[in-house]
């Protein structure tokens, strides 16, 4: 990683000074509790200037004007994808494609690889932890392939079950499709094993970073992935930007996704051809100010070190499910214990609707989410149809989790359940 750390110790509260977000208090004067990231980050005050600088300074279309200001985001843009090649140690830039986002990047790697590739009696490996982004575009094309998608069954506590991975991986497998973080149990999967697995029958595996690459050094030519996805706005960056890796012979086998401009070498009236990688699967306009300032939420991350994120995330995932388990009756945190899990809490209380928790706490300041969070078949595994769920950013405090607690305690007062 090129980055220098900034700090081997990690000062949360100086952390926070950095997101103007967290300056103002809310309208009933408390402070905001925000405990949501993994649905989507809040920004450094870095990422946002480095938006409005491409606004202020030098905007234009990228890869299309001769003139200094398209010079000066062409320069910019490829020094995210840099970055991007840095921060994942690709091996090189024209393996990294920009897209929307996860959502869209798995889209791609289903349409463009799985419409040419798979055939009829292929199988796609899945688990019932992955976020609908890493299900329904699979499940779309093994229609029309006549491929078929499979399931690795999960442990009781929320893991993959790697015993049974013998049963489910064969030499139909032609891609395993895990995420490398559930957005709901927090597991943290073993993808350099599934990858090593897969690669002994032939099959290749994508992994949906949307929520680890945020959170904890990702290296795919040490963990053997051949496609990995994430989002900007996850990893403390822009909306509307997200990042496809896939190993440069994968991708120039591939076809496009989107076609249009950009995406061509030439265009004749009846057919044309297509431009190198990544340009490709980059058709039409790129949003240019979010790609440019996803370098600088990269340049953040790293100089806050992912050893030192890991340690504060873990210090308040420790801390909550501390004090949550020991004061609050009906507890249930769904996943597996601390050694396999990232800082994200999903929880059911016994007696209380999950929207009722959520909505009561907002009237504390504290911010989470409900619902089925985009895994309808977890929460059919977990036989339960919503869960309340608080995830942690390098932002939140010991205090956040203090926050949360207490705000529990009020839900329960106002439900009467004390
Ligand atoms: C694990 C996982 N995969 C995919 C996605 C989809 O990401 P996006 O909406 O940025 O495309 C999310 C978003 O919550 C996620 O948590």
């Amino acid at each position: 990683m090129s980055s220098q750390p900034r700090t081997t110790s990690f000062d949360a509260d100086t952390i926070r000074g950095e997101f103007p977000v967290f300056d103002q208090p809310l309208t009933n004067g408390r402070p905001v509790t925000f405990l949501d990231t993994a649905a989507s980050a809040q920004k450094p005050r870095v990422v946002i200037d480095k938006e409005r600088e491409c606004y202020e300074q030098y905007y234009a279309n990228a890869y299309r004007g001769v003139y200094q200001f398209g010079a000066r985001v062409d320069e910019e843009l490829e020094a995210t994808r840099e970055k991007v090649r840095d921060l994942i140690n690709a091996e090189e830039i024209s393996e990294i494609v920009f897209t929307s986002g996860t959502t869209m990047s798995i889209n791609l790697v289903a349409d463009s690889w799985g419409r040419k590739f798979l055939r009829p009696g292929d199988e796609i490996l899945l688990n019932e932890m992955e976020h609908h982004a890493n299900i329904v575009p699979w499940q779309q094309i093994a229609n029309e392939t006549g491929a078929s998608v499979r399931y690795i069954p999960l442990t009781d506590d929320g893991r993959l079950d790697i015993q049974e991975l013998d049963n489910c991986l064969t030499e139909k497998t032609a891609i395993i499709a895990v995420t490398g973080m559930s957005n709901v149990l927090g597991t943290i999967n073993p993808v350099e094993e599934l990858a090593r697995r897969g690669k002994q029958v032939g099959a290749l595996i994508l992994v949906d970073g949307a929520q680890s690459v945020p959170h904890m050094p990702v290296d795919v030519r040490k963990a053997g992935i051949d496609f990995l996805t994430f989002s900007g706005h996850k990893i403390y960056g822009p909306s509307g930007v997200g990042v496809l890796y896939g190993r440069r012979e994968l991708l120039r086998e591939m076809d496009p996704f989107l076609t249009g401009g950009h995406m061509i070498d030439r265009v004749f009236k009846e057919k044309s051809t297509w431009a190198e990688l990544p340009a490709r699967f980059e058709a039409g306009t790129l949003p240019i100010a979010q790609a440019i300032a996803l370098g600088a939420a990269i340049d953040f991350v790293n100089q806050l070190s992912f050893d030192a994120i890991h340690a504060h995330e873990r210090r308040l995932l420790e801390h909550a499910l501390a004090r949550l388990q020991d004061e609050v009756p009906g507890f249930v945190c769904h996943g597996p214990g601390l050694e396999h899990r990232g800082a994200i809490i999903s929880m059911t209380l016994e007696g209380v609707h999950s929207e009722d928790l959520a909505v009561l706490l907002d009237r504390r300041g504290v911010f989470v989410r409900h619902g089925h969070h985009c895994t309808m078949p977890l929460h059919d595994l977990l036989g339960v149809s919503a869960t309340t769920r608080a995830s942690f950013g390098v932002y939140n405090t010991l205090d956040d989790v203090d926050r949360l607690v207490d705000a529990i305690h009020f839900a329960r007062e106002k439900l009467r359940l004390v």
